[in-house]
């Protein structure tokens, strides 16, 4: 039988929708918009898309947008002095550099920069230990994301087997952590990992996030699990064109699965909501408002 396809960009819509009309609330209590600043050093043109995206997701909700777009030939200190600033301004509740930086920029020196009560990415060190030890903070977009897909399909995932292949900061240690969180068993998967088919087939939840097209076969997947794809791989289309696929087979895993996310319109479109939710979240809490706990 064929899986229930996951419609992470309806559901991304609705969260956005929620999320626009605490933005209006929150206006409303400060008389100022909260603010989402954006960093792109250089021209990558991938980049140059989220970035726009990301902006225009932030104005659609209500929030303001702030855009730099520095030249690939910025040195690290006026990256470091744009950072500065963006920590100074009281209109700022969320910033985000666009990763990856230009070669001779020192990615880490720079995310540390970033105020972590402001970093919405999640991706400062402080609030990946923060993470770790169960305090409050921010947490990556799209393993937060997933998280939200997990819990509207499944409800409880408590004693669940999750296998997340992929061990990266942005996805797979903050995905595993926040399911063990949620009372699921969890196995991390990796370039060194052993069976992996086997592995892989221990899980009743299975999150690709390894950046290889379409490397997880429908023959790895338990029947019956729930697959969330993050992989978004650009390959040539049999018409000389290019097309995204996944870090999975869809085709093949959907006779199997129980659930699966498409590539594209499934996890992807939730990476932006959860950023515009984090940066709604961050305001509240500067100003010290209170956003009911499970609001969004
Ligand atoms: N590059 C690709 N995805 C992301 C993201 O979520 N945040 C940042 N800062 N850079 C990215």
């Amino acid at each position: 039988m064929s899986a229930t396809v996951i419609q992470g960009k309806a559901f991304a819509a609705r969260l956005r929708d929620r999320i626009g009309d605490h933005a209006h609330a929150f206006e409303a209590k400060t008389g100022r918009k909260a603010g989402l600043a954006v960093v792109l050093v250089g021209q990558d043109p991938a980049s140059q898309v989220y970035v726009r995206s990301k902006a225009k997701a932030t104005v659609e909700a209500g929030m303001g947008s702030f855009e730099f777009e520095l030249p690939a030939d910025t040195s690290e200190a006026t990256l470091l002095a744009r950072v500065a600033e963006l920590n100074a301004n009281p209109d700022v509740d969320g910033i985000l550099v666009q990763l990856p930086l230009p070669n001779g920029l020192d990615e880490l020196k720079v995310i540390s920069a970033i105020d972590p009560d402001k970093d919405v990415d999640g991706f400062h060190v402080i609030n990946a230990g923060r993470l770790c030890v169960g305090q409050k903070g921010f947490v990556p977009c799209t393993p937060l994301g997933c998280l939200m897909l997990l819990k509207d399909l499944l409800g409880d995932l408590s004693g669940k087997e999750a296998v997340v292949i992929g061990r990266s900061n942005i996805v797979g240690r903050p995905m595993a952590q926040l399911l063990v969180d949620a009372d699921t068993t969890v196995t991390i998967a990796h370039s060194k990992t052993r069976n992996l088919p086997d592995v892989v087939r221990r899980g009743d939840i299975v999150i690709a996030a390894v950046g290889q097209p379409e490397m997880v076969r429908g023959s790895w997947i338990k029947p019956g699990a729930t697959v969330l794809d993050v992989g978004i791989n650009r390959v040539e289309a049999e018409d000389g064109k290019t097309r995204l696929v996944g870090d999975v087979a869809f085709d093949e895993a959907r006779e199997v699965a129980g659930a699966i996310t498409p590539v594209p319109g499934g996890v992807g479109p939730m990476t932006i909501a959860v950023l515009l939710r984090n940066t709604i979240v961050s305001a509240y809490r500067r100003e010290g408002l209170e956003l009911a706990k499970d609001a969004l």
